[in-house]
Order: structure tokens, then C-alpha cells, then sequence
């Protein structure tokens, strides 16, 4: 925005503009495009869903949010890239789908979404990078950066505190204001300071209060005032509660269409025709507003491009790249991978013919073609057996199935089992309610390897599960969702053309219970509490000493690494610290080709300030021959030895001797060096419930005391009067609420009839969970303001 290029045009046309062409510009035409101004030449501008490939709907389903969309390649969800560890290849996809938006004159690619997976249930963890948030906010970087060097716009998601489905819309976050620095917003905080993104979209739900959509501290405060971000914040689809509020706080532009009823509340609220203390809003807040979106419709105006294209196999290929660089070896006793081609092989599992890839939801690409295993063997001429073990789109156990794959793996060499979730255990829309593959997966899996002691298990799964077979089986691949070309990416590891260097970007439990937010998760049906504060994921399993299944940035590889000679440079003053460098060497000793993630993680001392036992503070992805040694050299800088002081509300630096490791996992540390540093802080009382643990157990106590208020109850039963931000599902004891809903339901059936993804169990969740204001625009005007202003109203009156 600072490069104005456009000012002089912006003040040219701000004279112009009436009051009403202002107002109509702060929200939607319809659910993907903004509105145009034909008398002043400014054109709709066209946004869709990613973020990992476009979601572009075709012209006859624009209204209804996921109906087919055209066709375009389906790069690896986040939960896969993310395991890459390689922002430069993020930078490629970034790139790759600028391409695709500029051949389908999109403008805005709605992501990358950046959210912490703070519960491993969350239902929608598969479009989010990390646990960890420096993680995070490095790979939504390399995505953004990719994407906006090449003039097509990002849409960072979903700010703030949107890490679960359930009641996503109306939720509110309660947390401390240093879980929310340090963990919850440091992703955002990086990405938006490193990959400056054009758009930043608010999430739906309330944080310590007050929704996202209308939150100033986070639109204005920290986004635009501490961070610098210059963009416009556009609000995810249907998140507006006050359209007014919002303006004030910061919000731009509205999505999608309210047929212009809330633009209308602006104008009136200008107009002060509503004389309501609360309303009135300052012109100059509209006229901010509106130059930084006609800053955005002029930057997209001078990026539409006619004629563009692209090969489509090139970029099926770099969508097999990513996902080979980023699948994770878990398991891989006796050497059993990579497998012989001349060995005699069992394929199983429907998953390897009609491969699992993606996520459902609003990011749903309608892919370019989908690799499988039958052709995989036949282009690389190799013999194989194939059979399914289980209906893919159902969670039972199927006997003839079973043993019909048992009957093929008997005289196998090596067996290879594709098993996973499937869209009715994880999607967006819904939590998942526990951490176990459909139960056909598990029994298929325990069978065979009853007869075979050869078995590989390769999984396609958006977040972690339990492996209740691990001992039993030799191998485990975890593909996570890997886009359209993830099965041959599988082979491709499977049979060492590609030696794997994934390392997890989240942690695997042992158990549901093991994990810290479990008490807390998902909350009651007003609020959802963290009381579990900084300590997510690795932070938390480290400092409560728990065995995991698989740790934080574990992955195996066919080759081995060996680290030596860390040295760090001279860092004993605060000052020095912006500068400090740590260097070490990295050989492969193996004899293949390799990629090494080297980690760096800070410990720090705990004396007055509760800490993690340590922190990613740097990592680097480095490619090495056989006996090749490379040196690396990594900075680190105050931030990295940094607490957010809540009672000072500045980053400060503790007293004491800080650790810093070199790993190839949170779990294996292979160098290490003391540091001391000398400091001093104020800080109002230490709250000692969060200093040892074992379990998360934080009374009512400790996390007001950590907040600075008094709790308000998470669960509310909803009484009359009803109000348009109560939900059918605050409803339904309701009988005319309960008859409107089965009508709504009935509707679903017919538009869903031939659907097999599973779409309609997350439309059947949104709809009892979306506050009543948006169920308007959010199912297209299928149902319509008034039916819902009736069904209020004939309630509150009986
Ligand atoms: C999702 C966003 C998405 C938008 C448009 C919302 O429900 O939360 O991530 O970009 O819909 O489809």
C-alpha cells in the first residue's frame, strides 16, 4: 500500500465516489467476486479457495459453496508440505498456483491457512502446517512469497483462534495473552512481517470476547499498528456479526453478498439515520477503508491476464515433487524399505487404486488427475497383486474382503497396506471425536500381518492417529493428504527412486488423553478455554516427560547423517544476540543421495516465567551425495531467547544459562551449548500450577490468575429471547425450530443425493452450528432473511 503507485488514482477516484459507491464496496457482489463500478471503471475482482490448489466454481454452481469447481491440479495439503521443512518448495507451489489463478483470472487464492493444531481432533488440522508456530509461519511464507511474486494475491487464514470445528462460528477462544503471542499469533505475526500477504482473512469465532470480525486489538492494534500490514482484512465467508463493528475495527471487505443489507447499515450508520450511541462511526474510518480496497481492486485490475497457460503435466509433477519431499518414513525395521522391484508384491487397500489425497471442505480441488496404483506398475513394467480389504467409504469391516487380501498376501514378499481416514472421520465442518482409523483399516492390518511378517502400512491421514498395530508391522509411510500425485510418489519411496526426507511437523501421541488440551477440547457451547497456555504439542509432551508415538520433526531416511563442530558465535551481551550464528557440519555416511532437516531448538531457564523445556527456533533442509559434508550456518536473534512479559506487555529475555540443540528431531538432540545471558524482569506473581506438571491440570485459579480476570461459565443453555446470534442447534428443543430444521435437512437430501464424500455431514454440521444472522448468505439465500427473522420471532412470541 506504501508503494503508491496508485495514489494519485485513489484520491482521483475517492472525489468522485459517492457515499453510497463507497459504502457498496465493503463487502461481496455474490460468494466470490466484490463488486464493480461500472461509471467508474472498476472491475469485480474474483477470489477463491485454496490453499493447495484453485477452487474455482463453475458458473452454474456459484452460489452453492462446494459444488464442482473447474479443473485444476491438487498440490499436497498442508499437513504434508509442512513436513518438508523446506519453504523453498512452498515458494514452488506458491508459484505453481499463480499460475493456475492467473489462467482462470482469479485474483485472490484464498490461504494458506495457518492456524495451530492445538488438538489433534481438530477436524480440519490437514489444511493448517503445524503445532508449532515459527514452523508455521516460515512455510506459509514460502507459499505466500511464491504465489505473490507473481502478482496473485494470499488471503492469510483464519485470524485468530480458529483451532477447532466445532462451533467454529461462534466460539469464543479464551486465552492468555502470552499463549496468544507466542504460539497463537506468532505464525501470523512472521508471515505477515516476512511475506508481507495482500489480504489477511479474520476468523469466525470470538476471541476473549469479542468476535474475530470486530476484534480491533487483533484487525488494528497488532495487525496493522505492531506489525505493519498493509493490506486489506477480508472476513471469512459469513463472519460478520456488526457489520458496523467491524468497520471500526479494522474488517474491509465483507464476504460474500448480503445483497447489500449490510452495506445499507453503514450508510444508515453515516447518515446517523440510526441514532444509536453505538453505530456512529466516524466518515474517515470509511474513507481509510475504502482507499486500501480500491488499492487491492487496482493491483488486481493491473493482474488480469488474457490467454495465460500452463502445462498441467508440469505442474502434476510438481505436485508429485512437494509430496515426495515431504512424505515421512515412520517405521522401517530390518530394512524392509526400500523394497526389491523382482520381489514378489501384495498391494492392498482401495485407498492405493482411489487414493485418499485431500481434505474435504471448502478447499476440495477438483483435481487433474488422480495417479493409482495399477498405473504405476504398468509404466514401470512390475508385477504386482492387488486387492481392496475394504469399502472406502465406510468405516465397516467387510469379511469377504478381508479375507480375500489375506488370501493375496500369504505368498508375498513384502506387502503393502494403503490404509487411512476418510471424510466421515476428519473434514472440515466437525471435530474428530477420537484418534482411531475406521476400524475395516485396523482389522485389515491386523489380519494380514498375522500372516505375512513382511508388512509396510502407508497412510493417508490430515492429522495423527493410533497405531494399534505398530509392533506387528515392518514398515510405516505416512503420505498425510499428498495431492493428486501421492500414490506414485508413495512408489516412488516405496521402491528408493526417492530417498524420503519428511520430518512430522506435529507430534503423534500415544494416547487422546496424553494430550494437553484434552480436558479443555472443544470446549462448552459458549467458550472454549486454553488453559493448557504455551504448552501445545511438543512443548507440552517434553515438559511433562510423556513417551510419544512418534515425536516433533521425526523422520527416517535411507541414508544416515552425521552432525559435528557446532560452534555458536560470541553472543554475551542482549544486543549481541540479534546476530548470533550457530555453525556445525552435516556428513551424509550412508551411500545414497539425502536430505537432512537440521533443527535448532532454544531451552531456556525457567526461574520466575514458566517455559517449554525447548523451542524450534531454526531449521534448514540440506541436500547431500554419499560422504558429502556440508557446513551450515544459522542465525538466531533476540526474539529466539524471548517470553511475551503480559504484565509489561513487551518481549524480554530471562536471566540465566540457555541450551542451544542441534537435532535431526525434537526427540534426538546430537549437539549442544550453554549460553548465558544476563537480564532482568518485571513480572507481577508467579503462578505455580504451570511450572510442574504431569498432567494438564490447571484449576480455575491458576488460569484466571494467568488471564487477569474472573472466568465467565463456558456453557450457556440458550433461552428466549432468541437472537440471531443463537444457532438451530440452540434451538432445537424448540418443535417449529425442530420442523424448520428437518425442512432444511430434507433440502440437503435432495441437493447431496448422489454426493459420496461426505460432504452433507458437513453441511448438516454448519447448519445447526452457524449463528442465524448468516445462514442467509451462507447457503446462498436458500433459506432467506425473513424465514429467519419469522422463525425468531414466532418463537420469542410463541
Ligand atoms: C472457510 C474459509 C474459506 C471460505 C470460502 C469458509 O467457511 O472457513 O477457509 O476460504 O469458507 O469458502
Amino acid at each position: 500500500m506504501n508503494d503508491n503507485k496508485y495514489s494519485q488514482k485513489i484520491k482521483e477516484l475517492m472525489k468522485e465516489m459517492t457515499l453510497e459507491e463507497k459504502t457498496s464496496l465493503l463487502s461481496g457482489k455474490d460468494f466470490w467476486s466484490s463488486k464493480e463500478i461500472k461509471r467508474l471503471k472498476i472491475d469485480s475482482i474474483y477470489l477463491t479457495d485454496g490453499p493447495h490448489g484453485i477452487r474455482k466454481q463453475s458458473i452454474e454452481s456459484e452460489e452453492l459453496s462446494l459444488q464442482k469447481s473447474i479443473s485444476s491440479t491438487c498440490f499436497p495439503a498442508a499437513c504434508c508440505s509442512a513436513c518438508s521443512f523446506d519453504p523453498n518448495i512452498m515458494y514452488e507451489m506458491g508459484e505453481a498456483i499463480s499460475r493456475e489463478a492467473k489462467a482462470n483470472k482469479v485474483s485472490v487464492v484464498l490461504g494458506p491457512g495457518i492456524n495451530i493444531k492445538r488438538s489433534p481432533l481438530c477436524g480440519r488440522n490437514f489444511e493448517y502446517f503445524s503445532e508449532d508456530p515459527y514452523l508455521a509461519g516460515k512455510m506459509a511464507s514460502g507459499w505466500i512469497n511464491g504465489l505473490e511474486d507473481n502478482g496473485i494475491q494470499s488471503s492469510l487464514k483464519h485470524f485468530a483462534l480458529n483451532n477447532q470445528e466445532t462451533l467454529r462460528l461462534i466460539i469464543d477462544s479464551v486465552i492468555d495473552e502470552r499463549a496468544l503471542r507466542e504460539i497463537y499469533l506468532y505464525a501470523f505475526e512472521i508471515a505477515v512481517k516476512e511475506a508481507k500477504p495482500s489480504t489477511v482473512m479474520c476468523s469466525y469465532n470470538r476471541v476473549n470476547g469479542i468476535f474475530a470480525s470486530e476484534n480491533k486489538y487483533l484487525l488494528t492494534d497488532i495487525l496493522r499498528d505492531e506489525w505493519g500490514f498493509d493490506g486489506i482484512v477480508i472476513s471469512d465467508w459469513g463472519a460478520v456479526n456488526d457489520r458496523v463493528e467491524a468497520l471500526k475495527a479494522g474488517l474491509d471487505l465483507q464476504m460474500p453478498s448480503t445483497n447489500g443489507y449490510d452495506d445499507k447499515k453503514v450508510y444508515d450508520a453515516l447518515k446517523e439515520t440510526i441514532i444509536k450511541e453505538n453505530t456512529i462511526i466516524d466518515e474517515k474510518i470509511l474513507d481509510k477503508t475504502v482507499e486500501r480496497i480500491l488499492y487491492f481492486y487496482l493491483y488486481s485490475m493491473d493482474n488480469i491476464y488474457d490467454n495465460f497457460d500452463y502445462d498441467k503435466e508440469e505442474h502434476h509433477n510438481i505436485a508429485r515433487k512437494i509430496a515426495e519431499n515431504s512424505i515421512v518414513l515412520l517405521k522401517n525395521e530390518d530394512k524392509i524399505l526400500p523394497a526389491k522391484k523382482e520381489s514378489k508384491i501384495a498391494v492392498i487397500g482401495e485407498f492405493a487404486q482411489k487414493p485418499r489425497y485431500q481434505g474435504n471442505g471448502s478447499s476440495l480441488i477438483n483435481a487433474y488427475k488422480i495417479d493409482t496404483a495399477e498405473e504405476y506398475f504398468k509404466e514401470n513394467n512390475l508385477e504386482f497383486n492387488y486387492a481392496k480389504g475394504y469399502d472406502s467409504n465406510s468405516p465397516s469391516i467387510d469379511n469377504a474382503l478381508i479375507e480375500e487380501a489375506v488370501n493375496i498376501s500369504k505368498d508375498k514378499d513384502i506387502v503393502i497396506i494403503f490404509a487411512g481416514l476418510i471424510n466421515s472421520y476428519e473434514s472440515e465442518g466437525f471435530d474428530r471425536k477420537h484418534l482411531n482409523l475406521p476400524e475395516n483399516h485396523n482389522h485389515l492390518i491386523e489380519e494380514i500381518s498375522k500372516i505375512n511378517k513382511n508388512v509396510v502400512v502407508v497412510l493417508s491421514i490430515g492429522a495423527p492417529v493410533l497405531m494399534t498395530w505398530i509392533d506387528k508391522v515392518k514398515g510405516v509411510i505416512n503420505l498425510y493428504l499428498a495431492g493428486e500425485a501421492s500414490v506414485s510418489a508413495a512408489f516412488n519411496i516405496i521402491f528408493g527412486i526417492v530417498n524420503p526426507s519428511g520430518k512430522l511437523a506435529e507430534s503423534f501421541p500415544l494416547s487422546l488423553e496424553d494430550n494437553p488440551s484434552y480436558k479443555y477440547f472443544p470446549g462448552g457451547n459458549r467458550a472454549v478455554e486454553y488453559r493448557e497456555s504455551i504448552f501445545v504439542g511438543y512443548r507440552y509432551y517434553d515438559k511433562a516427560q510423556k513417551k510419544v508415538l512418534f515425536p516433533f520433526g521425526f523422520g527416517l531416511s535411507y541414508t544416515t547423517f552425521e552432525f559435528s563442530d557446532l560452534i555458536i558465535s560470541d553472543a554475551s551481551t542482549i544486543a549481541g544476540l540479534d546476530n548470533i550464528h550457530i555453525v556445525f557440519d552435516i556428513k551424509n555416511t550412508g551411500d545414497l543421495f539425502g536430505c537432512e532437516v537440521a533443527q535448532v531448538y532454544v531451552s531456556a531457564p525457567e526461574n520466575n516465567i514458566f517455559k517449554a523445556k525447548k523451542e524450534l527456533k531454526a531449521f534448514i533442509k540440506v541436500f547431500l551425495q554419499p560422504n558429502e559434508k556440508k557446513t551450515v550456518i544459522l542465525k538466531l536473534n533476540k526474539r529466539s531467547f524471548s517470553f511475551y512479559n503480559a504484565d509489561t506487555k513487551q518481549y524480554e529475555i530471562e536471566n540465566g544459562t540457555y541450551t542451544i540443540y542441534v537435532g535431526n528431531s525434537s526427540r534426538n538432540l546430537l549437539l549442544s551449548k550453554n549460553i548465558k545471558i544476563d537480564s532482568v524482569n518485571y513480572y507481577k506473581k508467579r503462578i505455580d500450577d504451570y511450572f510442574d506438571f504431569k498432567d494438564i491440570n490447571i484449576s480455575d485459579n491458576a488460569f484466571e490468575e494467568l488471564l487477569g480476570r474472573k472466568l465467565n461459565p463456558i456453557n450457556v443453555k440458550a433461552s428466549k429471547p432468541y437472537n440471531l446470534n443463537n444457532n438451530l442447534r440452540d434451538l432445537l428443543d424448540e418443535n417449529r425450530a425442530k420442523y424448520f430444521y428437518n425442512e432444511l435437512l430434507s433440502k440437503l437430501d435432495v441437493i447431496f443425493k448422489d454426493d459420496k464424500t461426505d460432504t452433507k455431514k458437513m453441511f448438516e454440521s454448519m447448519m445447526l452450528e452457524t449463528p442465524l444472522r448468516s445462514l442467509s448468505t451462507m447457503s446462498g439465500n436458500i433459506i432467506t432473511r425473513d424465514d429467519i427473522e419469522n422463525l425468531i420471532n414466532i418463537l420469542n412470541n410463541n
